[in-house]
């Protein structure tokens, strides 16, 4: 795990979306082979034995590694959604986010009882998010659920991954 090139690639944008907020924006990781590379990497090895069948992504930015991880899984992919997109019928959630409200769905029959289920998302900051899709996930009754970042705000937000329920194995590959 190469912590330092992560950190190295990644930028913050102060006061963005509004005043207050340090913002981490992984698109320049996401810009960088030798990043994506080792993203996938350390998230193979965290997930390689788990017997994962389905990696829930959260829109938008939880949708880019979910994919890559998928394919080296084996793994199917599951849109986790901003409400609308979605064409046939959902399960809705509706959370608290850092700067404001919103609402993620999935697709009723998109999970099932014998699912081992991996939740993708890039960041972990206040947990609005990744708690209301744990939730809507939890609802399907698969046999396993587990949480992975690639950030987590943890100095920040240092409680955020216990909302989440006891059940539920969370891992970030960089915390700060
Ligand atoms: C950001 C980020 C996480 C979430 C983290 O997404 O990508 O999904 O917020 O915040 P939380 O832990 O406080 O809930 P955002 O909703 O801004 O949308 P995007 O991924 O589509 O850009
Ligand atoms: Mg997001």
């Amino acid at each position: 795990m190469n912590e330092k090139l992560l950190l190295d690639n990644l930028r913050c944008i102060p006061d963005w979306p509004i005043k207050g907020v340090n913002f981490r924006d992984v698109t320049t990781l996401f810009k960088s082979a030798e990043c994506v590379k080792e993203i996938c990497d350390d998230m193979y090895e965290l997930y390689k034995d788990k017997g994962i069948t389905k990696i829930v992504g959260i829109e938008s930015r939880g949708f880019v590694m979910s994919s890559a991880l998928a394919i080296r899984l084996g793994a199917g992919i599951v849109l986790c959604r901003k409400p609308g997109k979605l064409p046939c019928e959902t399960v809705q959630e509706s959370y608290a986010k850092e700067y404001g409200m919103d609402t993620i769905e999935i697709h009723k029959d998109a999970i099932n009882e014998n699912d081992v289920i991996l939740l993708h998302d890039d960041l972990l900051a206040t947990g609005g998010t990744m708690k209301a899709a744990c939730q809507l996930v939890k609802k399907f009754h698969p046999k396993k659920i587990y949480c992975n970042f690639i950030i987590e705000l943890e100095s920040e937000f240092p409680n955020a991954r216990k909302e989440f329920g006891d059940d539920i194995e969370v891992s970030s590959l960089l915390k700060f």
